[in-house]
């Protein structure tokens, strides 16, 4: 198993890639810290994880909120005294012509997807340097790496998700924190509702699925001696580069 005992904090659990993460790495050994705001979803995959002989608990944490976040954080040391993995997977976004966002979506979308990941990094990462490393994977997009129509705030969002992961990967990786991103393109989730896709519409038959990018998640996470992995790139089979 490749994440035997590792103690994996991961952020929006509670459904699609999260969930997908939460039982990839728990087959491979992890101990499990779900977080979300939906409580009843994440007692559901701690159960569905122990019951296939893994270990998890949850902990409700609205993600874009800095006390909320210390407290998830706090609690997991607690429990488990460190934090070996953290996945930064939170995120929301939507399908408008940027001329119908208003202020308060930028403030949302760039809550969620961004300062979450902020937040999360600067409350975890001193915990991994007193335990001399650990492994951040954030869940970007390609949307973190070409811009696309309807959709500029996700994209500023995830470019600047991606930017954090450069910036912390040169910061911190002499020092034992590997820090990945992994760029999924159209996956087949409750996030991909909206631009003319309806839930189980045959239009998400070609997507990735969330178990293809928890898989990444896994490889970025696995531990090796010589190398770290820095950017995953995804593409479901029916999407051009
Ligand atoms: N699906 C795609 O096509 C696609 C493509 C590329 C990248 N991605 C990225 O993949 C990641 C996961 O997306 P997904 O497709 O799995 O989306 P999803 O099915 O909509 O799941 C989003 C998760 O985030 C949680 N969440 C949202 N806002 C939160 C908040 N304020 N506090 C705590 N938890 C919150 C949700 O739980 P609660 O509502 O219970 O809080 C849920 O568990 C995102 O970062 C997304 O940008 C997705």
């Amino acid at each position: 198993m490749r994440l035997e005992n590792k103690v994996t904090l991961i952020t929006g659990a509670s459904r699609g890639i999260g969930r997908a993460c939460a039982l990839a790495m728990a087959a491979e050994g992890a101990t499990i810290v779900g977080c979300a705001r939906t409580m009843a979803e994440l007692d559901t995959l701690c159960e569905e994880v122990r019951g296939a002989g893994g270990q998890a608990s949850a902990v409700q944490t609205d993600v874009t909120q800095s006390d909320q976040v210390a407290a998830c954080i706090e609690r997991t040391i607690e429990e488990h005294g460190r934090i070996d993995i953290l996945v930064n997977n939170v995120g929301m976004g939507g399908y408008r012509p940027f001329l119908e966002w208003s202020e308060q979506d930028y403030d949302q979308i760039m809550a969620t997807n961004t300062k979450s990941t902020w937040l999360f990094c600067k409350e975890v990462i001193p915990h991994m340097l007193k335990a001399g490393g650990g492994q951040i994977v954030n869940v970007a997009s390609v949307a973190g790496l070409q811009g696309y129509a309807n959709e500029a705030i996700y994209c500023a969002s995830k470019f600047a998700q991606m930017g954090l992961t450069q910036a912390l990967d040169r910061e911190f990786w002499e020092r034992g924190i590997k820090v990945s991103a992994v760029c999924p393109g159209g996956v087949a989730t409750h996030f991909a509702i909206g631009d003319g896709r309806t839930a189980g519409s045959s239009q998400m038959d070609g997507f990735s699925t969330a178990e293809d990018v928890a898989e990444a998640v896994v490889l970025a996470a696995s531990p090796r001696a010589r190398s770290r992995i820095v950017n995953v790139i995804m593409r479901p089979m029916n999407e051009a580069t």
